[in-house]
């Protein structure tokens, strides 16, 4: 067994005569905590997408765990353990904490077991209900609707829904965009203390958050592959400070 969990071989991702991921090398390994960083416009999304299966890589192979998903579809790819963060859009406003995450827990056993909605959460159910939430911190709001939580809340809310499909791969793309510095640190301290099993890939544009929570930083421009290194490396990278840093200065 490899201890490389996720590996992209010169993906390329086209849209019409766009480049938009142009021939990109990863090797994440198991555990690891990774951040892809890079200007607007970079392909760190797209990348995202060609990894969970949204869109089809128009070059290149992305392999997890040793086999080869390139041509899978998103729900197969989910049920390996290849997951992203569910969007705040995809919430339901109307319901409580618990029902959204009954939702996203019943959304895999339906694909698993095949069947829905079958009454209460079994014991088991309610069990990782309660851990995802708990990790997430938001364990004492389990009641509240969700049109009640904060911003902040609903992004803790997306990050439990996540974790109660027990992710192997956890793909994070900006989970602090939007936030006040409160509720950043609280989202920091989530990522930092999920179980070390999990391993993380984490778009996000706040330096010193990246910074603080990752082993390895991969940068990208205009969808190539730039750079890569530690993160105590990164801020004296002169390629990223020309194309990123540097850029991030000239808009602050
Ligand atoms: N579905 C799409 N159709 C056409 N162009 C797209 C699509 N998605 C992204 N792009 C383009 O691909 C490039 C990379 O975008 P994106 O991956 O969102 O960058 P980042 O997340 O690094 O800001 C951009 O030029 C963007 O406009
Ligand atoms: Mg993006």
């Amino acid at each position: 067994m490899t201890d490389v969990l996720l590996k992209l071989d010169d993906v390329g991702v086209r849209f019409g005569g766009l480049k938009a991921v142009d021939g990109v090398p990863l090797a994440v390994k198991r555990g690891e905590r990774r951040a892809i960083i890079g200007p607007n416009g970079a392909g760190k999304t797209t990348l995202f997408n060609a990894i969970t299966g949204v869109v089809k890589p128009t070059s290149g192979r992305i392999t997890f765990d040793g086999r080869d998903v390139t041509n899978l579809p998103p729900h197969r790819r989910a049920a390996l353990g290849i997951s992203r963060t569910f969007q705040i859009t995809n919430l339901f406003p109307s319901l409580t904490v618990r029902q959204n995450m009954e939702i996203a827990i019943r959304g895999l056993a339906s694909r698993k077991f095949s069947f829905f909605g079958s009454g209460a959460f079994t014991s088991e159910e309610q069990n990782r209900a309660e851990r995802a939430l708990g990790l997430s911190r938001i364990v004492g709001r389990a009641d509240v609707l969700v049109r009640e939580l904060s911003y902040g809340e609903q992004r803790q809310l997306e990050m439990a829904m996540t974790l109660a499909t027990n992710p192997r791969l956890l793909l994070l793309d900006e989970p602090a965009a939007g936030l006040s510095p409160s509720e950043r640190v609280i989202v920091a301290d989530v990522i930092r203390s999920l179980p070390s099993d999990i391993t993380i890939v984490l778009i996000e544009h706040d330096m010193d958050l990246v910074l603080s929570l990752v082993d390895w930083v991969t940068c990208l421009n205009n969808g190539r592959f730039l750079a890569e290194g530690a993160p105590a490396d990164i801020r004296t990278n002169t390629d990223i400070q020309d194309v990123y840093l540097g850029r991030a200065r000239h808009h602050a």
